[in-house]
């Protein structure tokens, strides 16, 4: 029987996922599902622990063991599969990061920019802490990391322990459904080809009913239906001409890329209005917690649609079954690129759609990029590696040529002064500086 333990399990996503493990209940012969968190946490994760108790009854599946505990270790002793979702630093990390950007003129992101340089300065130690663990205690167990930056975190495991890590994403399974919309088809009737870096991707074919899609769906969005967008994305609109020649169609997170300056406009507009992204989802948090503290409540509740992460879930548990079963279906995840992305490193880590076998994501090359866009990625990927060296060694000089070469970082003073208030800020987290 199969031993699943979910590191940051307080969260209040963690109801999708038990959902979807209710749902490949015929999938997946679980016996042990373990609950870890930290002390800050220790009331959410004994919450969802009950609910978790409450939604595996209601489905006849109590013959699953559910252990709550703030000790790592005896959870991933044997582990089969580790999913990690924690946030380092907690909301509050998350809310500091956005208000700092913001202050400095820059996009406040959890993700993107200085703020996705800050969470993963707080979160890779963490994460290979937890991954020499598991080199112990389950060696042959698969990390499944959704804990963001997602992309970073994943090329800092596979670059530094032997952990069998895949980082996961839910903006590939928004487009995936978005796009099955859109064409009025199951999702298993079509193929999406993506590639990129996490929150940085392209897709590259629709292919359906022997033909390529792409530029159907590309019209589609144009005429006002854009089902790809995650909801803690600002609502906008593409510029038209640069979509329809683009060839390809970016993912929701493009936008701060490609149109800088109006996502700034609004960012700034909601952080004085209803509060930064962040500020926004500690209240919702607070209410989904109220819901789950009810002991009537055995489901998860409608209004968890409203996070930005929604189907994070599905991805989750269809990769632990498609790896138990060696079902070889096509998945987006990050792995390491081995030519898959050609211009970039072979042992750097992109997010490709790849065949799930049981040894692992066997990533599909794509066709090269056109040169400018291979460029913009290729920045994005050496911003990247150096954010994850910086982040191991605490090396100042390394992460200011990181962040350097961030189009959504500004430089000069304005750098010096934000990258060291970010640093004082984090001080508890940021300890390799
Ligand atoms: P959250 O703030 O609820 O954090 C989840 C839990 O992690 C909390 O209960 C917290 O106490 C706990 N935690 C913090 N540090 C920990 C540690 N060292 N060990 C164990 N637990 C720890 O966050 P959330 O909004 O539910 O998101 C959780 C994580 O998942 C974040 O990193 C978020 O960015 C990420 N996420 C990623 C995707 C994706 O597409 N990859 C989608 C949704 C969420
Ligand atoms: C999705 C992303 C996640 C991100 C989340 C934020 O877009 O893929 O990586 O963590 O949304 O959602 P939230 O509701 O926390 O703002
Ligand atoms: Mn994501």
């Amino acid at each position: 029987n199969i031993k699943i333990t979910v590191i940051g399990a307080g969260s209040s996503y963690t109801p999708e996922l038990i959902e979807g493990l209710i749902k490949r209940n015929n999938e997946l012969p679980i016996g042990e599902l373990w609950l870890v968190d930290i002390e800050d946490g220790a009331e959410k994760v004994s919450i969802i622990g009950d609910l978790t108790r409450r939604m595996l009854a209601k489905n006849n599946m109590s013959h699953i063991d559910v252990h709550v505990t703030l000790d790592r270790k005896p959870a991933l002793e044997g582990a089969n599969f580790v999913c990690s979702q924690f946030r380092a630093g907690c909301l509050e990390g998350r809310i500091r990061d956005e208000r700092i950007s913001l202050k400095y003129g820059m996009i406040g992101q959890e993700t993107n920019g200085l703020g996705g340089f800050a969470n993963a300065c707080r979160t890779i130690p963490i994460a290979l802490e937890i991954a020499k663990e598991m080199e112990e205690l389950c060696p042959e167990a698969w990390l499944l990391n959704f804990t963001n930056p997602s992309g970073m975190v994943t090329e800092a495991i596979l670059k530094h322990t032997k952990v069998k890590a895949v980082g996961l994403c839910n903006v590939p399974v928004i487009m995936q459904k978005g796009i099955a919309k859109m064409l009025g088809a199951n999702e298993q009737d079509f193929v999406l080809q993506v590639a990129g870096l996490n929150h940085f991707i392209w897709a590259r074919r629709v292919l359906h009913e022997g033909r390529d899609k792409l530029q159907d769906v590309v019209e589609e969005m144009l005429s006002g239906n854009d089902p790809l967008v995650p909801q803690n994305i600002p609502k906008f609109k593409w510029p038209a001409e640069l979509l329809r020649n683009m060839g390809m169609i970016p993912c929701a997170y493009l936008r701060y890329y490609y149109t800088s300056e109006d996502i700034m406009g609004q960012e700034l507009e909601e952080a004085s209005g209803q509060g930064t992204r962040g500020e926004v989802v500690k209240a919702m948090e607070n209410r989904l917690f109220d819901i789950y503290r009810n002991p009537e409540q055995n489901e998860k509740p409608k209004e968890l649609e409203k996070r930005g992460g929604q189907y994070y879930s599905e991805a989750a548990c269809e990769l632990m079954s498609s790896i138990f079963n060696d079902k070889r279906t096509i998945m987006h995840v990050n792995t390491r690129n081995n030519g898959a992305i050609e211009g970039l490193p072979n042992d750097c880590t992109v997010e490709v759609s790849s065949v799930i076998t049981k040894s692992g994501p066997l990533p599909l090359n794509v066709a090269p990029f056109p040169k400018d866009t291979l460029r913009l990625i290729q920045v994005l990927k050496e911003f990247e590696s150096l954010t994850v060296e910086a982040a191991i060694t605490g090396d100042r000089n390394t992460a200011h040529r990181a962040l350097v070469l961030n189009p959504l970082v500004t430089t000069g003073t304005v750098l010096e002064t934000a990258l060291n208030e970010t640093i004082e800020a984090n001080l508890d987290y940021m300890t390799q500086f």
